[in-house]
């Protein structure tokens, strides 16, 4: 083997590293955890922002048991797991949606854990060509996990490689160009793709189909919030009274990720304003300083609600209208802003736009119209 060979593209090590240098761009970097990141600086962002990752990891659940809430998938997912384990298989492809900071990434680690698999992972905007994803097949092994996050933002060309390979598991590579091209057909070992998406509706029919099952996560109850709020008070160490979990349940959205941060915040006004300790009084001081209300709601989400009301009359008015008033990407509403509203029954989704709901006037302290309200829609901009 003369020196160079590897640097051949012919030859077969030259393959092999071409391989490993589009696997090291694919897996996932922090250069594609940067895009996940809220650009908002919320502290009710759903989304993860850079502070979180470390403690991310450090705070999920590791086993199906330790997970707390999300009760049906959690059922349905152990009898899953235990007869792919029984049968001694591979699990079927398995797709997570739902609002950010519920779990998806969680449920993931946590299958790969109880199937005492290997989880590789990436997501949609890291695999740009059809090249880097059947680079990233090509390394799979038997009963090995795919884990997809953000698979929604896949490229048509990859996708198209993603079908055979979940269905058939097989991977069709064309060599060669022009005339002389032909296409071979690879056979991969069972492995296993977990997907997440936060918007179901823009991943495609085609794909939804290859996966087995589908769950979807949703907002944890009150209940489920405090067991949160406690489990991650006793991982961090801090000395919170049951009524000052609660008080930080109660207002973290039904989202373990607000939660957790939410508690960071109250344990720094803890430390510094009264002797580290959270109890009700010091949570509600500490969230009341945050802007961050009795049910959770913060400036963008009550802006959003005065602005449907005031402006538009309660609405119906369209997401995009709605982005432009506040000054936000629409995106940013759909994703982070109106899942919570929509939970909340402060908006509801008409097929000509956003609705606030009297609970949403009630909440804001604004006469409903049925009473008589001689400023409803007449409010500008610097009113709000
Ligand atoms: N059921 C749960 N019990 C306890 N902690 C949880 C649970 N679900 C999520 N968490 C915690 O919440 C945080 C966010 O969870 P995770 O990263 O899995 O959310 P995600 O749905 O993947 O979010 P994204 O859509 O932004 O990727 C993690 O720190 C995790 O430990
Ligand atoms: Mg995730």
């Amino acid at each position: 083997m003369s020196p160079n060979s590897c640097l051949n593209p012919g030859s077969k090590s030259g393959v092999i590293l071409r391989a490993m240098v589009k696997l090291a761009r694919v897996w996932i970097t922090e250069e594609t955890l940067e895009s996940k990141i809220m650009t908002d600086e919320r502290i009710t962002s759903p989304g993860p922002m850079p502070s979180d990752f470390a403690l991310d990891a450090a705070m999920r659940p590791r086993t199906l048991g330790e997970v707390i809430g999300q009760d049906s998938v959690k059922v349905n997912l152990s009898i899953l797991l235990e007869a792919a384990k029984k049968r001694g298989e591979p699990l079927d492809h398995i797709l997570f949606y739902g609002p950010p900071g519920l779990g998806k990434t969680t449920f993931a680690h946590v299958i790969a854990n109880e199937m005492g698999a290997n989880i590789r992972v990436t997501a949609g905007p890291a695999i740009e060509r059809a090249g880097d994803l059947a680079a990233i097949l090509t390394n799979m092994r038997k009963g090995d996990i795919l884990f997809i996050d953000e698979i929604h933002r896949l490229g048509k060309a990859v996708e198209e490689i993603l079908y055979p390979a979940m269905e058939d598991f097989s991977l069709d590579i064309v060599v060669g160009k022009g005339p002389g091209a032909r296409s071979i057909r690879l056979k991969l070992p069972r492995f296993t793709v977990i997907g997440a998406t936060t918007r179901l509706a823009l991943l495609s029919a085609p794909l939804r189909t290859r996966f087995g099952v589908v769950y979807r996560l949703d907002f944890y109850d009150l209940e489920a919030m405090l067991t949160i709020v406690k489990r991650a008070s006793g991982l961090l160490h801090i000395e919170t009274t049951e009524s000052g979990a609660m008080e930080i349940a109660r207002r973290a959205r039904g989202t373990p990720r607000v939660a957790i941060r939410l508690l960071k915040r109250v344990r720094d006004y803890a430390q510094v304003r009264a002797g580290g300790k959270i109890t009700r009084d010091v949570a509600k001081q500490a969230l009341s300083l945050l802007e961050v209300d009795e049910l959770g709601l913060d400036e963008i989400d009550r802006r959003v609600l005065k602005t449907v009301i005031l402006k538009f009359g309660g609405g119906p008015v369209g997401v995009d209208t709605i982005g432009a008033a506040v000054s936000e990407a629409p995106d940013t509403i759909t994703d982070v802003v109106e899942p919570y509203l929509l939970q909340l029954g402060f908006l509801e989704r008409t097929p000509r736009g956003r609705v606030a709901t009297k609970l949403a006037y009630q909440h804001l302290g604004i006469p409903y119209p049925e009473e008589e309200n001689p400023k409803r829609g007449t409010l500008w901009e610097d009113e709000l």
